[in-house]
């Protein structure tokens, strides 16, 4: 068990990441305490888990991390599952925790990151998950095609596009820092209009938005896309009565900007 916190708790900078896997806190109660949801892990698996079907599908999960939605997906929806984690520490939890859940099969967790070219390798599948990965192209990888900020979006555009020839559906969720540092890819109110833009010039449809409506119960709900101009909901509140309530309920600017972010369910329409 202390290997494993171990494990969860890796000091990888992207270690302290997920929440973990609700089946093996119900083998190990006492690991609740060690749970975190500080990306809303259970919120953000909540609403997407339902918008297209996954029973039976096959899956892969792209930057996995230690594997939350992967390990919900094969437990509650019967999903084959194939992780890519190029941490190795992420990696080797999903492998323990697989072996504590007694997972021998229909799960395969591969210790390799997917730069661009390596997309090509990918076999097919129903549903990939992109979660928070592709803003790290510049410095976690592809640096030789992401060297500055403003090559970011037509790299994320290929990304995308060659990311769609392997699956029929991507749910897709990103950074608006280049880098994790306040160099912004767009302006805070135009995070979903140039989302919207990069899925569309990679020749995706969105069926479904899932936004953060309301920072006080934070609560992933379907959002409508316009073509233009949509209006963020929880930025658009007052900003000081916004950092009040930020204060009260301690929410770090960290946590702010994460909940901002959308997610897209988009489809392959080619
Ligand atoms: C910000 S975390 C997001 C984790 C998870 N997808 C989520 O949203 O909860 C980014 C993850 O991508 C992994 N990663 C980094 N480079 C990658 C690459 N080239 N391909 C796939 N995953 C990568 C990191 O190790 C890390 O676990």
């Amino acid at each position: 068990m202390k290997e494993l916190i171990q494990l969860f708790e890796s000091e990888a900078k992207h270690g302290l990441y997920q929440m973990l896997p609700p089946e093996l806190i119900k083998k190990y109660p006492k690991l609740q305490k060690n749970s975190y949801s500080r990306r809303l892990d259970d919120k953000r698996y909540e609403w997407f888990a339902e918008k297209i079907n996954f029973s039976n599908k096959k899956i892969i999960d792209i930057g996995a991390n230690i594997g939350y939605f992967s390990f919900r997906l094969y437990k509650e929806k019967n999903a084959k599952i194939t992780t890519y984690e190029p941490n190795k520490k992420h990696n080797e939890a999903i492998s323990k925790v697989k072996k504590e859940l007694n997972i021998n099969e229909n799960f395969s967790n591969i210790a390799k990151g997917i730069d661009k070219d390596a997309i090509e390798s990918l076999p097919k599948s129903d549903i990939i998950l992109l979660f928070n990965v592709v803003q790290h192209a510049g410095e976690d990888f592809d640096s030789k095609y992401v060297p500055n900020q403003e090559k970011w979006f037509d790299y994320a555009v290929e990304y995308l596009t060659k990311i769609s020839k392997k699956t029929k559906f991507i749910v897709f969720q990103t950074g608006y820092t280049w880098l994790g540092h306040d160099t912004a890819l767009c302006k805070e109110n135009e995070i979903i209009d140039f989302s919207v833009n990069l899925i569309y010039k990679a020749g995706l449809e969105i069926v479904n938005c899932g936004l953060i409506q309301d920072v006080v119960k934070p609560e992933y709900k379907d959002f409508e896309i316009k073509k233009s101009e949509n209006i963020h909901p929880i930025l658009n509140k007052r900003k000081e009565l916004l950092s009040k309530i930020m204060n009260k309920l301690k929410i770090s600017n960290n946590d702010y900007r994460f909940m901002q972010r959308p997610i897209f369910i988009c489809k392959n329409i080619k």
